[in-house]
Formats: structure tokens, C-alpha cells, sequence
């Protein structure tokens, strides 16, 4: 069985979201962790981790967020993080891809989730693009351990974060032709990364030209599989159990 470590379900994306979890189910993929990442995303996942047993939730600001975020925003967060089904903050952190004058601001809101994420004692989703200076200084303040979410880095970053404890989390991208991720993934081994689709984005080869959803996630361990020269049963039972001891899942 399989764990999507992190997708957005939302009916922004996905006209049925039953549907979606009909096929998900059928697919392999025994439980999902959602990531609510802003206001309105926040929450709509409750609603999903009401009605579907096999859903988690991750919720979080995504520096995408930074100018629409209130310290009382943040409180309501660490209250919302304490209900039943969270698991996880994020996803959080640095995003200088389209956006670099907000630096400061952005670590700002980063630091004061890593520190309600400390508090709490929850794992962490580590958004990081085109930061990953800023994102290893900050993390390194803050005793949290989690998940870098989405990773696509070198070798030698990945060793950076496995040695602070964290898992890379390892989605669609491994697929692709010109990636060098799956060079990573084979060097550092089942032990170290989850999976994930980050759907409705970044769908895996060959359905490139589909949205992307948790039922997909199976083409992402065949892969792993494939490149790390062991079975897939053997990626499923590796990666479930990371998954389970990074969110504490049962
Ligand atoms: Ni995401």
C-alpha cells in the first residue's frame, strides 16, 4: 500500500472530489495527507478529513501567502493545527522563484510557524524554491524535524537535509527524462525520502498531459523502484513506514 504524503485536493481542481478518492483507493494508496496552504484551502481540507477516513491534513501558510497574513491568522493556525487528522504544518517556507524583495518577510512568517510547529511538537512540509540557503539557515534554528517537500536539488543538499533529520519528499519529477533526481533518489536510498504527487501538479510520465492525482502515485514508486534496483513492493513498504513514523500515522 502506498501513502500520498502530500496532494491538494480541492474542488478548485477536481469537479468530484468522491470520484477522486474512489480511484485513489482503487489504485493502492490507503491514506492521503492534504495540504491546506492558504485561507480558503485551509478550510476546505477540514471538510475532507471529516468525511473520508483515509485522509490527513497538513495545514500551513505557503510564502505565496506573506502579504495576506495577520499574527491573529497565525493564532487561529495554532489552534487549528491542534484538531483531530492534522499531522503535519505546511505546507511552509521560501519561495524567491518570481518574488526576491520580500526576503525578509518571507522568513519572518516562515520562522513563526516553525516555532508554533516546535511547540506543538508536529512534523514540518518544507516548501523551498530557489532558497535553499535561506531554508537550511532557518531550519536550523528550530528543533522540528519533517518532510522537503518536493525535492528536485543535488546530491549534496539532500545529504545537508538528511543529516538535520528530515526526509526528501520525492514526486512526479523523478519521472522526468531531464531530471537528475532519480541519480539522488538511488544514492540515497529508500530510508530517506517519502512520496508524494503534489497533484493537481506535476503529474509522473507517461500521463503528462493529465492533471495529476494520488492514483498516479504508483508510477512515482515503480520508479524509485526501478532506479534504486529493488521491487516496488519492497519502495511501498519503505516509504509507508517513513511516511508513518515522520506524521505518526498508525
Ligand atoms: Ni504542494
Amino acid at each position: 500500500m502506498l501513502i500520498d504524503t502530500h496532494c491538494h485536493l480541492s474542488s478548485e481542481y477536481y469537479d468530484d472530489i468522491d470520484e477522486v478518492i474512489r480511484e485513489n483507493r482503487e489504485s493502492g494508496v490507503s491514506k492521503i495527507i492534504i495540504s491546506g496552504c492558504d485561507k480558503k484551502g485551509i478550510k476546505e481540507v477540514f471538510e475532507y478529513a471529516k468525511k473520508y477516513e483515509d485522509v490527513f491534513l497538513t495545514i500551513g501558510y505557503h510564502p505565496e501567502e506573506v502579504d495576506v497574513i495577520s499574527d491573529d491568522d497565525l493564532q487561529e493556525l495554532r489552534s487549528l493545527l491542534q484538531s483531530e487528522k492534522v499531522v503535519g504544518v505546511g505546507e511552509i517556507g521560501l519561495d524567491y522563484h518570481y518574488v526576491k524583495d520580500n526576503r525578509d518577510k518571507q522568513i519572518a512568517l516562515f520562522e513563526k510557524q516553525l516555532k508554533i510547529a516546535e511547540e506543538l511538537k508536529l512534523p514540518v512540509v518544507i516548501h523551498s524554491r530557489d532558497a535553499v540557503k535561506d531554508t537550511i539557515d532557518t531550519l536550523k534554528k528550530y528543533k522540528v524535524k519533517g518532510v522537503i517537500h518536493c525535492f528536485s536539488g543535488s546530491l549534496e543538499t539532500a545529504l545537508i537535509y538528511i543529516k538535520m533529520g528530515y526526509k526528501l519528499g520525492i514526486g512526479g519529477v523523478v519521472t522526468f527524462k531531464n531530471s537528475k533526481l532519480s541519480e539522488v533518489v538511488a544514492k540515497v536510498g529508500l530510508s530517506n525520502i517519502v512520496l508524494e504527487t503534489d497533484s493537481p501538479y506535476l503529474t509522473p510520465v507517461p500521463f503528462r498531459s493529465k492533471k495529476n492525482s494520488s492514483k498516479y502515485l504508483k508510477y512515482i514508486a515503480q520508479k524509485v523502484a526501478d532506479v534504486c534496483g529493488v521491487s516496488i513492493n519492497l519502495v511501498e513498504e519503505e516509504t509507508m513506514r517513513n511516511a508513518q513514523d515522520v506524521f505518526d500515522l498508525q
